[in-house]
């Protein structure tokens, strides 16, 4: 596996935070207030993207993180729209190092799948990019397993490889461990797994009635909008007052300890909100604890469908 540090050698911290709020929810005081959580608590690892916030995420990154740049690790992403072809790599990211206020990416993830650019045209340019030092690493976030195998394929050819993937992962998605997990662990790729907290779902804010990103969002509001998604949330609201726990750092701390996982991407709109998650920095789960997490919600069938060869997480 490559070992992802910073620029100066420091290892990646347990959590990684994500600035997809920044200069959206979280304005400008509450997005730095976040970011000065997180560094009193030892995260060295930001992840943004070209496509959030109109470029404001990362411009309030690049704002805060600029002073001790060469301790953190910053993660963006190119070619949400637009297509993974080399004029849409280049230019996304040539903003994005404008914005940042970074020459040197250190990793740089294609957002997601574009099944209509060759595979080979994507890499070459990663390649380029990486051999020129401009990027330090090269990811991809929603692949599925066999999209990640053969670009790692592709990749190879010219002499670079993928180091990170980023999928959706928690209590509530629990599809990353059939396939996407296990091969990253068996092909050495670190994982930075995303909503940790079903974009708010696991906080339990909503049983309590609340608002938030499920209800003013409808693309969060169909993700998560199965039953029992929301059954599954008030069981470990009821599981975390039993424990003496915030229901999100159980939820952040079960998504943690998966053994392929690198450091789930927490995020908050307000450091209030974010305080539970970063917690979970503090918790280990005993094997007491993991097994009542996980039997919250339903354990995705196996590849092969055999159930009865299944091992219990
Ligand atoms: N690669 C991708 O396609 C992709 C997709 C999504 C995210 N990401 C990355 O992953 C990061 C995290 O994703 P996420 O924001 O979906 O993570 P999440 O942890 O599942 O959800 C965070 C949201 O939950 C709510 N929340 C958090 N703590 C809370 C608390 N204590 N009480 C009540 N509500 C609380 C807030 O939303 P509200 O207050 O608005 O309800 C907050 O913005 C993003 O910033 C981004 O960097 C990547």
């Amino acid at each position: 596996m490559a070992t992802i540090t910073s620029p100066d050698g420091t290892a990646l911290s347990p959590l990684c935070f994500g600035t997809m709020q920044f200069g959206g929810r979280a304005d400008e005081g509450e997005s730095r207030a976040m970011f000065d959580a997180c560094r009193a608590r030892g995260l060295n690892f930001f992840d943004t993207a070209h496509v959030y916030t109109d470029g404001e995420s990362e411009r309030l990154l690049g704002r805060f993180a600029g002073a001790e740049r060469a301790r953190l690790v910053i993660a963006t992403k190119a070619a949400y729209g637009g297509g993974a072809g080399r004029r849409n790599i280049l230019s996304s990211l040539d903003d994005s190092r404008r914005r940042l206020d970074m020459e040197v990416i250190d990793i740089l993830y294609l957002h997601r799948w574009d099944g209509d650019t060759p595979l080979e045209e994507s890499f070459e340019t990663l390649a380029e990019l990486r051999q020129a030092g401009t990027i330090r690493h090269i990811a991809v976030s929603n692949f599925a397993a066999w999209q990640v195998m053969k670009a790692q394929a592709v990749a190879a050819r010219f002499d670079v490889r993928i180091d990170m993937i980023q999928p959706m992962y928690s209590l509530v998605k629990r599809q990353a461990e059939v396939e996407i997990l296990p091969m990253a662990a068996d092909a050495g790729i670190a994982v930075a797994p995303y909503s940790p907290l079903g974009g708010g779902l696991l906080s339990g804010k909503y049983a309590a009635g609340g608002t938030g990103r499920l209800t003013e969002d409808d693309r969060y509001a169909a993700r998560y909008g199965e039953s029992w998604m929301h059954d599954t949330a008030r069981a470990l609201s009821a599981l975390a007052d039993d424990v003496g726990h915030h229901p999100a750092t159980l939820a952040v701390a079960w998504c943690a300890a998966h053994p392929a996982v690198t450091a789930p991407i927490v995020s908050a709109r307000s450091a209030a909100q974010l305080a539970p998650s970063l917690d979970a920095l503090d918790l280990t789960l005993d094997a007491d604890l993991m097994a009542r997490l996980s039997a919250l919600s339903p354990r995705p069938a196996p590849a092969t469908d055999r159930l009865e060869e299944v091992t219990p997480r």
